[in-house]
C-alpha cells in the first residue's frame, strides 16, 4: 500500500499532508520539515508511551525539550500553555526552534496556539495520532485552547508546515475515539463529496473494522476535501465555503453544552446533530426521507448514537443553538443538506419548524426511554 501525499494549498504557506502506514518510522518526512533550530515535542501522558520513543530516537540531541502534558480536554488551557511557554524559555527555545505536536486534536490545538504565539510565531509540525485528528484538526491551521467561559475561545490561525498521519497509530485508539472519528469522516461526503459518500456505504463493514486500505483511504479522502476547503477559505470568511465544515455542529455544539461536556465525545455530538440537521432538510423539502434514514443507519453501524440524550428539551437546544458563532442579527443560521454531497448555509427557515423538528427528536428519545 503506497503512502499518499498532498497539499495544503496556501501560496507560501502551503504545505504537506503525509499519510500513509509506519510513517513514524521515517524520520526524514519530518526532519526536512524542521530548518535548523531547536527541536521541542509535545505529547500527553496517554500517547508518549505508546509513540514518543519512534518520533523521538532518530532526532537525538536535535530534541532540546519533550514536553507531556496530561491527557484531557479539560488541560487545554491557559494554565497548561502558560507552563508550556515556561519550558520553552527554560530550554532556551529562539524563533528557529520548531514545535512537533505528537496526539489527538487536544494536543494539535495548544501546540499550535503555542507555536502562534511564542516569541510572535515558531513553526510546527503536527503528528496527528487520533482518526479526528487525522482526518480533521491537524489540516487548515486553526489553533486554540479553552477558556472557563467558551470552548476555542482564545486561539488563532496558524499552518503547520506538514502533517505526518502514520495510520498505524489508529490501532491503539480507543473504539470510542474512533467512532467519533468517522463521524466527522462522513461529514466530507455529505456536504461535497457525493462519490466518497457512496464509497463509505459500501466499504461500511471494513472501515468499522479497521482495514488498513481503508483507513488510508478515509484519512486521504478527508485530507483532499477539508484542503480543498482551506485552500479557498483560509480564515472562515463571511459567504466562504469553510462554515460548510461545521455540517451538524450546530446541533452537536447544543449538545455538548447541554450535556456539560461530559456524556458525549464531540464526534459523537456530530453524528447526533448531522442527523437532526438532515431530518431539517428533509422536512424543508430538500432530503429524501430514505436518504435521512440510511444515514442514521450507517452512523449507528459505526457505533455512533443517532437521537438526542434523554432530559434535553427542544426548547433548551434551540436557545442554546442561538449562541452558536454563525448565528448573525440574531437568527440561527444552519449548514444544510440541499442534497447528499451539496451543503448550503441557510438562515431561510422558520424558527418554530425548528422547534417542532428538535421536538419531535426529543419525543423518539422519551419514548425509546420508556
Ligand atoms: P483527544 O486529543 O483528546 O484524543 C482522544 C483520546 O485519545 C485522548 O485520551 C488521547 O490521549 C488518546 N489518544 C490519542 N492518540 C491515541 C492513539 N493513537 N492510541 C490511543 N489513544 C490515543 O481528542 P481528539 O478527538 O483527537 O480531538 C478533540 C480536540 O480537537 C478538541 O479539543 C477539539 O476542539 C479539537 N478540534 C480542533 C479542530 C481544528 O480544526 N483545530 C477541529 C476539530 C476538533
Ligand atoms: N473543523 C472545522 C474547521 O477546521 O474549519
Amino acid at each position: 500500500m503506497q503512502p499518499a501525499s498532498l497539499d495544503v494549498q496556501l501560496g507560501s504557506r502551503s504545505y504537506p499532508i503525509y499519510i500513509g502506514r509506519g510513517l513514524l518510522a521515517e524520520p526524514e518526512l519530518l526532519t526536512r520539515h524542521l530548518g535548523n533550530g531547536k527541536v521541542v515535542i509535545v505529547t500527553n501522558t496517554t500517547v508518549a508511551p505508546l509513540y514518543l520513543e519512534k518520533l523521538r530516537q532518530p532526532l537525538g540531541d536535535r530534541v532540546a525539550l519533550v514536553k507531556v502534558i496530561p491527557d484531557g480536554e479539560e488541560h487545554k488551557n491557559i494554565a497548561v500553555l502558560s507552563d508550556l511557554y515556561d519550558a520553552l524559555l527554560e530550554a532556551r527555545c529562539e524563533r528557529s526552534c520548531t514545535l512537533v505536536a505528537l496526539g489527538g486534536g487536544v494536543i494539535g490545538d495548544i501546540t499550535g496556539f503555542a507555536a502562534a504565539t511564542y516569541q510572535r510565531g515558531v513553526s510546527f509540525v503536527q503528528v496527528p495520532t487520533t482518526l479526528l485528528a487525522q482526518v480533521d484538526s491537524s489540516v487548515g491551521g486553526k489553533t486554540a485552547v479553552n477558556h472557563p467561559r467558551g470552548k476555542n475561545m482564545i486561539g488563532a490561525f496558524h499552518q503547520p508546515r506538514a502533517v505526518i498521519a502514520d495510520t498505524d497509530t489508529l490501532s491503539t485508539l480507543p473504539a470510542r475515539e474512533f467512532s467519533a472519528g468517522l463521524a466527522e469522516v462522513v461529514k466530507y461526503g455529505l456536504i461535497g463529496d457525493a462519490p466518497f459518500h457512496e464509497w463509505i456505504v459500501r466499504h461500511a463493514a471494513d472501515i468499522a473494522g479497521r482495514d488498513a486500505g481503508c483507513l488510508m483511504e478515509i484519512v486521504r479522502r478527508s485530507c483532499l476535501n477539508k484542503a480543498r476547503v482551506v485552500a479557498a477559505d483560509e480564515r472562515e470568511e463571511e459567504g466562504g465555503s469553510r462554515a460548510l465544515l461545521n455540517f451538524g455542529h450546530t446541533f452537536g455544539h447544543a449538545l455538548e453544552t447541554a450535556t456539560g461536556y461530559r456524556q458525549l465525545l464531540h464526534g459523537e455530538a456530530v453524528a447526533i446533530g448531522m442527523v437532526l440537521a438532515a431530518r431539517f432538510s428533509s422536512a424543508l423539502g430538500w432530503l429524501p426521507g430514505a436518504e435521512v434514514a440510511a444515514l442514521e443507519r450507517l452512523l449507528a453501524g459505526f457505533g455512533l448514537p443517532v437521537e438526542i440524550p434523554a432530559g434535553i428539551e427542544g426548547p433548551r437546544l434551540l436557545s442554546l443553538m442561538r449562541g452558536d458563532k454563525k448565528s448573525s442579527a440574531g437568527r440561527i443560521r444552519l449548514v444544510l443538506l440541499r442534497r447528499l454531497g451539496e451543503a448550503v448555509l441557510s438562515a431561510d427557515f422558520r424558527e418554530e419548524n425548528l422547534l417542532a423538528c428538535l421536538q419531535d427528536a426529543s419525543r423518539v428519545t422519551e419514548a425509546g426511554a420508556a
